[in-house]
């Protein structure tokens, strides 16, 4: 890795930055490595604009623990998964002190709605600047990867693929852009279903699901194929294409979870509802279709001109809270420091 250290760095040890969730077309589902976090099948997403996690950190020479607080609210799991996200930064800086983080979220946070994306990428971008190390946006994916694995796809903007690798040390295991955001400007409505937190996380359900699901094979066999389908539709901005695959690859995720013991069932009956009814609407030829990760929201990805009548459409359903409404945006950046409150 070519990593080296600004003594000069403007504002050192401070820095924030803002990076937006991610959501994926065709799946990420299982590891083949968990300490590494290296996915067991490659994955494609797009990066939204107007959702963000806007990150403040600020490393301390002498303090030993970090303090975080997420949303004005400090929680032990999470910052536990930010201190080790932390520790890959320092190890990489050698320094071994604590620091100070303040993250927001303008959205539901844990719900499946890829707060951990957006978060462990304005983290990773944040916590870089502030120690001065210049980091290419692949080694801030791979940073990021390790924190959480959809995370690596949200350093970058538009359509974005995260590949498998093939490298023990997983440095391959790393995004990359297949498309800039206005080259293909689709809009994604986010139908907000429930506002609780999920009750298994994607780690814990990757890890069941490979442990008991008996399509695990078939799931990760059949990626490459969908992955291929999916870049080229992308590429060729043909809609009916990519709402094929994307809606194949969610529902086939879905179901290798169910499968698993006990089963996953991240949907709730508005979710379902809401499938329907994009189902519907596409039927009559309106250019949308959905995706859902884990957790009951429903993103119905569709052309600029239908964005009004999908969102109309979703919010008649019952069960359906809230329906956000977002473009196609650009990976984590820089924010003036002290934009947040610490
Ligand atoms: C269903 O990236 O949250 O959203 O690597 O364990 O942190 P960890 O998992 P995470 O999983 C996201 C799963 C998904 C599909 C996807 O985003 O590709």
């Amino acid at each position: 890795m070519n990593l080296e250290r600004r003594a000069d760095a403007p504002g050192a040890l401070h820095a924030a930055s803002q990076a937006q969730p991610n959501i994926a077309l065709v799946k990420y589902w299982g590891k083949r490595d968990t300490v590494l976090n290296l996915p067991a099948v490659g994955s494609i997403s797009i990066t939204l604009d107007s959702l963000w996690t806007r990150t403040e950190v600020r490393f301390v020479p002498g303090q030993k623990h970090d303090q975080v607080s997420l949303n004005g609210r400090s929680d032990e799991a999470e910052s536990r998964r930010i201190t080790a996200c932390l520790d890959l930064l320092r190890q990489r800086a050698g320094v071994d002190y604590g620091a100070e983080v303040s993250s927001q979220n303008n959205f539901p946070t844990a719900a499946g709605l890829a707060s951990s994306a957006s978060g462990f990428a304005a983290l990773v971008h944040a916590g870089a600047q502030a120690l001065g190390l210049t980091l290419s946006l692949a080694e801030q994916s791979v940073l990021a990867r390790r924190c959480s694995g959809s995370a690596a796809r949200s350093i970058f903007g538009g359509y974005v693929e995260w590949a498998h690798g093939k490298l023990a040390d997983g440095t391959d295991s790393v995004a990359s852009p297949l498309l800039d955001a206005q080259a293909w400007p689709l809009r994604v409505a986010v139908a907000i279903t429930s506002k609780a937190a999920k009750q298994v996380g994607s780690s814990e359900g990757m890890r069941r699901t490979a442990q008991t699901s008996p399509y695990q094979s078939a799931w990760v066999d059949t990626q490459e194929a969908d992955l291929d389908t999916a870049r080229a539709a992308i590429l060729a901005r043909d809609f009916d294409a990519l709402a094929q695959i994307s809606e194949y690859s969610c529902l086939k995720m879905h179901a290798l979870a169910m499968a698993a013991q006990p089963g996953l069932l991240y949907w709730n009956g508005a979710t379902v509802e809401c499938m329907h009814r994009v189902r519907a609407l596409r039927q009559q030829g309106v250019p949308v279709f959905f995706t859902v990760d884990a957790g009951p929201q429903l993103k119905a990805v569709c052309a600029p001109a239908a964005i009004e009548q999908v969102k109309d459409a979703l919010r008649d359903i019952p069960g359906v809270l809230d329906v956000l409404d977002t473009g196609l945006g650009e990976g984590a950046r820089a924010m003036p420091a002290g934009a947040l409150q610490t």
